[in-house]
């Protein structure tokens, strides 16, 4: 029997996308609709489900790796990072995972930010694995999630914001000529503490979801132009789910 590649928390498919160059698939855990879509349209394999209540025995004797990349948000610097406060439940979760103890719900009900728990997961589906010898190997995503490319790198996909067609309301030549007086930065969503870079800084992560949707180009006055010429930056600029992919690694023609 071929042996699976099981990845939990698959999301939009970064893993399976490299797996796919490898000649190797998987097939992924992910509850969000448009991940699971973003998969679909990819050629991944996926079960759309909760991965905390889902059976892990049911894949005892099939596995040969298991991929796993829980969600950062609970730590994440653009929200309250409860948790860190839930940092010691996380571990006692995994302590008892470990040894086939399920204190999920006890620990859940103590937890600042439910998500935090979900770090643990890992744990449980390799417990049950394990009893069948299994799996041959195990990739974790860090919390901190993976590194963002720099912006500069969106030149090899397609144009730099600069470069864009200018938004409907800014008169084109002007844009044009002027493009070279800002420098662009990322600004993750519309939230006071969004992480901000440089287009020669890694990006950071592009959270699409609820309030944190805003995710823009800013401009700011290019430090090689003299006081005097200065002038009112242009208006942020949405980024584009294309451009957000290939700073998060994606080939610019992912779906
Ligand atoms: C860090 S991202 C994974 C990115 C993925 N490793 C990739 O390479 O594209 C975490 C994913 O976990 C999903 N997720 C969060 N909580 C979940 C849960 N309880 N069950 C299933 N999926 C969940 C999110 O929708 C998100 O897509």
């Amino acid at each position: 029997m071929r042996r699976i590649i099981l990845d939990l928390f698959a999301g939009p498919g970064g893993w399976s996308h490299a797996l796919t160059g490898l000649g190797a698939r998987d097939i992924g855990l992910e509850w969000d609709e448009w991940a699971c879509k973003t998969r679909a349209k990819a050629g991944q394999l996926t079960i759309r489900t909760d991965v905390a209540p889902y059976p892990a025995w049911i894949f005892c004797g099939r596995i040969l790796g298991l991929i796993a990349s829980p969600p950062c948000q609970a730590w994440s610097m653009a929200g309250k990072r409860l948790g860190l406060v839930d940092q010691p439940l996380v571990h006692q979760s995994v302590a008892d995972l470990a040894a086939g103890r399920d204190t999920r719900e006890q620990l859940l009900g103590e937890c600042a930010d439910k998500r935090s728990l979900l770090t643990a997961e890992p744990t449980r589906y390799l417990h049950a694995l394990n009893l069948a010898g299994e799996p041959e190997w195990v990739v974790m995503e860090g919390l901190r999630g993976r590194p963002g490319l720099p912006a500069g790198a969106l030149r090899l996909g397609r144009p730099a914001p600069c470069q864009r067609e200018p938004p409907a309301d800014t008169p084109a030549p002007t844009f044009a000529a002027e493009a070279h007086r800002w420098s662009w930065s990322l600004r993750s969503n519309n939230q006071s503490n969004a992480t901000v870079r440089r287009a020669d800084e890694a990006a950071g992560t592009l959270f699409f979801g609820h309030r944190a949707n805003e995710c823009t180009w800013v401009a700011d006055t290019a430090s090689d132009v003299p006081d005097s010429e200065q002038r009112s930056a242009p208006a942020p600029i949405k980024i584009t789910a294309q451009e957000a992919g290939v700073l998060q690694s994606f080939p610019a023609d992912y779906p």
